[in-house]
């Protein structure tokens, strides 16, 4: 893979994400971009074994096909708000759509800050691993349903109550705690119901319902990508989860 000669992202930052951590920024423009449905189609990093085409060109050979070019980012935000649907394809042959949609769900604030962020990109290849696997979770959870009700991280404003707790704060709550990982996959499969009681004090919904179309073993991966999630600067609610 490639050097880091473009490198937009801190040396603390890569740092950090080597070490394991998802880095704030990235963080949020993961999570942005999660929120905004764009993991539907594209990926940060290729993913080594998939098979067949993607349905769009991953963020990371966007970065690198446009590394240098100085007009790119008008002319890329440009398609990011509007799609492509109308210019001639730039990605055919590589991927399995022949245009974008318009991203009409999305801000020029944000569009723009995907944009920067896309076009910067520059991954190691072992961040790069750690990238396709939160892409997949982030993406294995969308699918699945999951971020109907979890955030990644905790809401900011804390007069907002949330539907369910933040998956960070799942992991900070867990950390170290034996058969975390069984009682977590039994949560999402049976739901929370049959507990008797609820968990989560300071959460709007009462119980999560059983995630009745999700299988064992990818249950079994989402609570072992939360449970490994940074809990960095992640606050303990006031009311913490009752144990049992
Ligand atoms: C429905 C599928 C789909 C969704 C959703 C989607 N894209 Fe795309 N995107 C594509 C395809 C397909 C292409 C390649 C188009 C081409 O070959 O000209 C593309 C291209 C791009 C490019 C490169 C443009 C270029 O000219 O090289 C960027 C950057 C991009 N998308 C960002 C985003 C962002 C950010 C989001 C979310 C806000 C998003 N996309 C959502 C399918 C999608
Ligand atoms: C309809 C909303 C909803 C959906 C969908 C949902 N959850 Fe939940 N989840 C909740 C609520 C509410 C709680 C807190 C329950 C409580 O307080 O006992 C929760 C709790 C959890 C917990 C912690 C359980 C514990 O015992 O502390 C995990 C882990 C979890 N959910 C993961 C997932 C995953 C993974 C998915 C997708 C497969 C998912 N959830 C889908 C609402 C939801």
């Amino acid at each position: 893979m490639k050097t880091l000669k473009y490198l937009k992202l801190p040396v603390l930052a890569l740092a950090m994400l080597a070490s394991g951590f998802v880095a704030a920024e990235n963080s949020a423009m993961l999570e942005l971009a999660n929120a905004r449905g764009c993991f539907i189609c594209h990926a940060v990093v290729p993913d080594e074994k998939r098979e067949g085409l993607p349905l769009g060109p991953s963020y990371d050979e966007v970065a690198l096909r446009y590394r240098g070019d100085e007009k790119a980012f008008d002319r890329i935000l440009d398609r990011v708000i509007h799609g492509t649907a109308y210019r001639q394809q730039a990605w055919e042959g590589k991927v399995a759509m022949r245009f974008m949609p318009p991203n009409v769900n999305l801000t020029r604030d944000e569009a723009a800050a995907l944009t920067d962020w896309i076009l910067g990109l520059d991954v190691e290849p072992e961040l790069a691993s750690k990238l396709v696997r939160h892409d997949n979770m982030m993406a294995l959870a969308t699918y699945s349903g999951c971020t109907i009700c979890h955030g990644l991280d905790p809401v900011k404003d804390r007069r907002v109550v949330p539907l369910a707790p933040a998956f960070r704060e799942i992991a900070a709550e867990y950390a170290g705690r034996s058969h975390a990982k069984d009682r977590l996959v039994q949560a999402i499969t049976e739901g929370t119901l049959g507990s008797g009681s609820k968990t989560w004090e300071n959460v709007n919904m009462r119980f999560m319902p059983p995630s009745v179309n999700v299988k064992r073993e990818d249950a079994e991966a989402l609570v072992d990508w939360i449970l490994a999630l940074d809990t960095h600067g992640i606050q303990r609610r006031p009311t913490a989860p009752k144990r049992n």
